[in-house]
């Protein structure tokens, strides 16, 4: 069985990504994009934001991610549009004094090495330029999630397979933390705050959801030392499908994430 990345799940990524379109609306209030702003989305996937922000500014717009399935995605939709779009892991961008925006929704979590970026981020900005990110926070970023994947790790067919997995996410439990780590490259953090964000779903949905995201990382063969098999991939499915369909209340399910919303300056 193949790995499950986001290339895998690209082409659906825009219809299931509601949560972190909703986030991302609040990040772009607090941004506050202006009509002149040169502005890099970072790991911008299907580039949906990307088209959003390309409407609110008349300057350079410039899209960067590594998942060739999501940049294709992003670029087939962006026709006649003047966006461009870069592959590459936000670790080795190289802009100097670029943009006068960076914003990184739902994306930090997976960066590998998170201080790399943001000293990416502060030498890509000019000066009094401004980054905005909004990602899941805190160890349980979602107690849905968590506690779905907890049964996966206790089901005899499951549990072998997954005590080889090895989480990818970069997540801190304080916004003081998320704000010390901004300061310590060199920004002036202006705002930093965990919200608690709880939308309602019915289980199929908090199943895509899951799938919109989450599982690019608990179905995906980087992350565990031990060959992945079909039957595991389907079974792991079937526990977390069987988990939101047990958190449900009349058929709807209080879906909670842990958000991290951040804007700094480069004085
Ligand atoms: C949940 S999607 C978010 C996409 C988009 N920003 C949005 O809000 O819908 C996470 C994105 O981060 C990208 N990503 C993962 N690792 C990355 C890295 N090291 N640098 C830049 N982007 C990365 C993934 O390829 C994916 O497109």
């Amino acid at each position: 069985m193949s790995k499950m990345d986001f290339s895998k799940i690209a082409t659906e990524y825009e219809e299931y990504a509601t949560v972190q379109k909703s986030a991302s609306e609040i990040l772009l209030k607090l941004l506050k994009i202006r009509t002149n702003d040169d502005v890099l989305d970072l790991g911008c996937g299907t580039g949906h934001l990307t088209r959003k922000i390309r409407s609110l500014s008349n300057g350079n717009v410039v899209g960067v991610d590594p998942s060739e399935g999501m940049m294709r995605e992003a670029i087939e939709k962006s026709k006649g549009l003047e966006i461009v779009y870069e592959i590459k892991s936000a670790e080795d961008i190289d802009y100097v004094e670029s943009f006068d925006v960076i914003f990184c929704n739902s994306a930090f979590q997976w960066f590998k090495d998170p201080e790399k970026v943001i000293k990416n981020c502060y030498r890509a900005l000019k000066r009094n330029g401004r980054i905005g990110i909004q990602a899941p926070a805190k160890k349980i970023y979602c107690p849905n999630f968590i506690e779905a994947v907890e049964m996966v790790k206790r089901d005899e067919r499951t549990k072998e397979i997954f005590s080889h997995f090895k989480e990818p996410w970069f997540f801190l439990e304080t916004a003081e933390e998320y704000k010390s780590l901004f300061e310590k490259c060199g920004f002036k953090v202006v705002f930093s705050k965990i919200e608690t964000i709880t939308t309602e779903h019915t289980p199929e949905d908090v199943l895509k959801i899951f799938s919109s995201g989450a599982i690019a990382g608990y179905l995906n063969q980087d992350y565990y030392n031990i060959k992945l098999t079909a039957n595991y991939i389907s079974v792991f499915k079937e526990i977390v499908r069987k988990a939101f369909e047990y958190q449900a209340k009349k058929g709807m399910v209080k879906l909670k994430f842990n958000r991290i919303f951040l804007i700094a300056v480069k004085e």
